[in-house]
């Protein structure tokens, strides 16, 4: 495995490492479990019971958890779910992470539908940009992917990210077959008309994901064959992304591809997940979780730094999923994507 690239090392900068040479500095934090809407690979439909108010971080905790991560050389913080925006209170803990020195301004992963109420406020409060989760961009079969959504109110949402200045705006394409693969070529043409990234994500088999994985999984090579007319654009050097980019020439917008399973970005695997009760994960497909909570508990930092150290120590090589690895029992709108 080669280790991720980093940008020359820089004296006055601290950086985390972990066993297999990778740099760890984001940590992609889940702040509910609850979502507005119920996607069919993430959610079950009926019977989901939520973590519960008492055993939900609060934002004392998570700056706490935050500022730990710095002091250790973490730089990028994502706000995840479930959706982050149905949080109470989410734009004070963007405020709150934005104001922690050493931190980049955070970014997002939603699915939109509260964004345009929100984004002027998010981007006043500091966030830098926003992911938005969009699977198809015909109404009836949004309807049915989400359970209920409305695909307008996703399409005012990233209309009212662009106008906030929540730059560049990203759209994730979760690819099943037989439900959305016939867009492809649809969802990649809005590059043409738009400064987007549009990313194609492999479905992983992770919670309700693993229902009908074999039939519903496209592969990012597949979909690149449906796409023709791109040239590939470089990754910025130093620059540690999942995502491979491409274009059509002169496109204003780049067409991206999240191969999980296909593409092994392991390698440069640079994340932490903390979940919504308190759990920190070292990778999206294991069980293992470190509970933050009794350390949260203590007056000063340390153990709560240890920890951190610790699990960066642990960090899994890699996911096994394509030797049969069973899917993680925690489902993805716990996790945070
Ligand atoms: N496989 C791939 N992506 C998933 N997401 C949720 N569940 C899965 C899955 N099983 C995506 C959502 C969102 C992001 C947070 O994770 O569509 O874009
Ligand atoms: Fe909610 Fe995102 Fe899961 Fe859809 S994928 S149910 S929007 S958390």
């Amino acid at each position: 495995m080669v280790p991720n690239p980093v940008a020359p090392l820089r004296a006055d900068v601290v950086y985390m490492f972990d066993k297999f040479g990778r740099n760890i500095d984001y940590l992609r934090i889940s702040v509910t479990d609850r979502c507005n809407l119920r996607c069919e690979y993430c959610m079950p439909e009926t019977g989901v019971e939520d973590i519960g108010h008492e055993n939900i971080l609060g934002f004392e905790d998570i700056e706490r958890v935050v500022r730990a991560a710095v002091s250790l050389g973490f730089r990028k913080f994502r706000l995840t779910g479930g959706e982050p925006l149905v949080r109470r209170g989410i734009v004070s803990l963007v405020e709150r992470i934005a104001a922690v020195r050493g931190a980049d301004a955070p970014v997002m992963t939603s699915n939109g539908l509260l964004l345009s109420r929100m984004a002027a406020d998010l981007k006043a409060a500091g966030l830098r940009r926003v992911n938005i989760s969009l699977d198809s961009l015909r109404a009836e079969r949004y309807r049915r992917i989400t359970r209920g959504g409305v695909l307008a109110d996703a399409l005012a949402g990233i209309r009212a990210a662009e106008a906030a200045g929540l730059f560049p705006i990203r759209l994730n394409v979760v690819t099943l077959r037989g439900f959305n693969d016939d867009e492809i070529s649809d969802f990649a043409r809005l590059t043409l008309e738009h400064p987007w990234d549009v990313r194609f994500i492999e479905l992983m088999p992770v919670g309700e994901g693993s229902a009908g994985f074999g039939l519903a999984y496209v592969s990012g090579r597949e979909i690149e064959t449906v796409l023709d007319g791109f040239v590939p654009v470089p990754a910025k050097a130093g620059v540690t992304e999942v995502a491979k980019y491409r274009k059509y020439p002169g496109a204003p917008g780049r067409v991206g591809f999240i191969s999980p399973l296909s593409g092994h970005f392991c390698g440069d695997c640079n994340k932490l997940r903390l979940t919504a009760d308190g759990r920190l994960k070292t990778c999206l497909h294991s069980n293992r979780e470190v509970d933050l909570r009794p350390a949260l508990r203590a007056k000063d930092e340390t153990p709560l730094v240890a920890l951190l150290r610790a699990a960066v120590l642990s960090k899994e090589e890699r996911h096994r999923i394509n030797e049969g690895e069973a899917p993680v029992r925690r489902g993805m709108s716990r996790i945070g994507g």
